[in-house]
């Protein structure tokens, strides 16, 4: 032994002579209290786990780079976005990006059907950007009071500790807006074969504005290089039999051959405004923007080409939030959006703590940080404020930190006037758009959403089971017929179920139910 190794300390400094064996009175003998080398290391180990995320607890951070386009599409970026990350040809930004599925725990099986999170954080030279969103492109709920419920409703049951169908559908059943996001989820979509082979997307509406203040509200694509790859539950109870953790190791081993994945951002663009000739709402997060309309076009690419060091300080540490954005960009009035934005730091500050953003992972590596932000727990360093260190506030006659001036102006976007009220946006229209997913699917993608559907509806509820024919009927007749024949529902069975107090059925909805008996 000895040799070149450094020497054991504690984290006093203290060297350690033994890490084999307790300080005990005699070799056989009880332990002593004043057994600081013992306390301390044990101690610390009981501390090791911080709480895991409330949702997407199981996940995978690299590191990697944005390369910007410096245009968007064919067009100059700058007529649209003053953030200076985009408006350079081929100039890179640092980045981290977390992959992760929602519902199971930190050690759950990466082969569920589950939305997977695709959450990048840029270390941009105006401060940190996060880009917070799934690889489904749309979401259950477009208010988020009803965030809780969903996840109650899609997490184990208090009591079996199961996820159990039954009381995932008896909450989807009486909330017609989650039904495109089921239709993308119960189809192969819902099980992506790995990290690599999945697109991302924003989901929410958010904004770009421009050197003259002028804003557009913006939707984000991430679309992998290595193309998009999806499982069967049959490909996935192969893939869990041998692996609970196949997709981390596949991004791992990609990355570690240098094998790097890639994928290219694509923005959809739409004037800033309510859009009253389209049958949605831009602002409606259950909705995608048809790209006929709306062109994806491309704004640069990203590459992943560094595994972490450390998985605890990358992964379980990383803070990302939905208000973290730079000059440039901006909030849409998306009411998710907004509940999201309250939600990620306020939980940050309970899970990692309220310095979190000390942390190197978190910090705004490429920008100077100066805030008069002090103490709390585990403060790490004083932010410097100026040349005296007595001046902690702002404003001061004397020394400190000043306000930045305004990049261009401070006002901008239309003008929103309104009555306060509790009411659900009048654009509902939950099934069109779930219709034109499936009629865009290939059979064998059909038949496998019929038969997800199918298999987890049999553990349902009758009633429950009654009213999600009900709604695929109103998706597209054959959706609604399969499914029900698998479950012994006929349409004239379900043709006298009302509408559901929260919904608004339009014309066509209306018709297509008269014509179920
Ligand atoms: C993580 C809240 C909707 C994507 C989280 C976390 C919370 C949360 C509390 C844990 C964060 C942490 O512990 O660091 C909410 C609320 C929502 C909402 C209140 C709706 C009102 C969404 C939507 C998306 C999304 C629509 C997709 C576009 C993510 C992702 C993560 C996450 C990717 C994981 C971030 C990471 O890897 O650390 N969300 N969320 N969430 N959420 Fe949401």
């Amino acid at each position: 032994m000895g040799g070149k190794r450094e020497v054991l300390t504690n984290r006093q400094g203290h060297p350690v002579y033994d890490n084999q064996n307790q300080r005990t009175v005699g070799a056989r003998g009880p332990a002593t209290l004043e057994n600081y080398q013992f306390l301390e290391k044990i101690s610390h180990f009981d501390r090791e786990r911080i709480p895991e995320r409330v949702v997407h607890a199981r996940g995978v951070t690299s590191h990697g780079f944005f390369e910007a386009y410096g245009r968007l599409g064919d067009e100059p970026i700058s007529r649209y976005t003053r953030a200076k990350i985009f408006q350079e040809e081929g100039k890179r930004t640092d980045v981290a990006v977390r992959f992760s599925t929602v519902i199971g725990g930190r050690d759950s099986a990466e082969t569920a059907r589950d939305p997977r999170g695709f959450a990048i954080k840029f270390y941009t030279e105006d401060g940190n950007w996060d880009l917070v969103g799934n690889n489904l492109a749309v979401f259950f709920i477009r208010d988020a009071i009803k965030f809780p419920d969903v996840i109650h409703a899609l997490k184990p049951d208090p009591v079996t500790f199961r996820q159990e169908p039954a009381r995932i559908f008896d909450f989807m059943s009486q909330t017609p807006e989650s039904i495109h996001m089921l239709v993308n989820l119960f189809s192969p979509r819902g099980i992506p074969a790995d990290y690599r082979h999945m697109q991302g997307f924003g989901v929410n509406t958010y904004k770009w504005v421009n050197q003259q203040g002028e804003t557009v509200l913006v939707k984000y694509h991430w679309m992998p290089k290595q193309g998009v790859r999806s499982m069967t539950e049959a490909d996935a109870a192969a893939v869990q039999a041998n692996d609970l953790g196949h997709a981390t190791r596949d991004l791992h081993e990609a990355i570690d051959r240098g094998d790097y994945p890639e994928w290219e951002l694509l923005v959809q663009v739409m004037s800033d405004d309510e859009h009253p000739e389209l049958d949605f709402d831009p602002l409606d997060d259950t909705k995608v923007w048809p790209e006929n309309e709306f062109p994806a076009r491309p704004v640069g690419r990203m590459v992943l080409n560094r595994n972490v060091d450390n998985n605890f300080a990358e992964n379980e540490q990383i803070s990302f939030g939905t208000g973290v954005l730079i000059d440039g960009l901006d909030f849409s009035d998306d009411k998710m959006l907004v509940g999201r934005t309250f939600s990620y730091s306020d939980t940050q500050r309970y899970r990692v703590g309220p310095n979190y953003l000390q942390l190197p992972i978190n910090q705004a590596r490429n920008s100077p940080v100066r805030t008069n932000q002090r103490d709390g727990q585990m403060t790490y360093f004083v932010d410097t404020a100026g040349e005296s260190p007595h001046i902690n506030y702002e404003p001061s006659l004397v020394d400190g930190l000043r306000e930045a001036d305004y990049p261009t102006v401070d006002e901008q976007g239309p003008v929103i006037s309104g009555r306060l009220t509790r009411k659900r946006i009048p654009r509902t229209n939950d099934y069109v758009q779930a219709g034109q997913r499936y009629l865009l699917m290939e059979q064998w993608e059909r038949d496998d959403l019929v038969d997800n559907f199918i298999t987890a509806l049999k553990q349902c509820d009758p009633r429950v089971q009654e009213r999600m024919v009900w709604h695929f009927l109103l998706v597209e007749d054959d959706l609604g017929l399969r499914v029900g024949e698998g479950l012994g529902i006929r349409p004239e069975d379900v043709a006298d179920l009302p509408p559901l107090d929260t919904q608004t059925l339009t014309d066509e909805e209306r018709a297509r139910l008269s014509n179920l008996g």
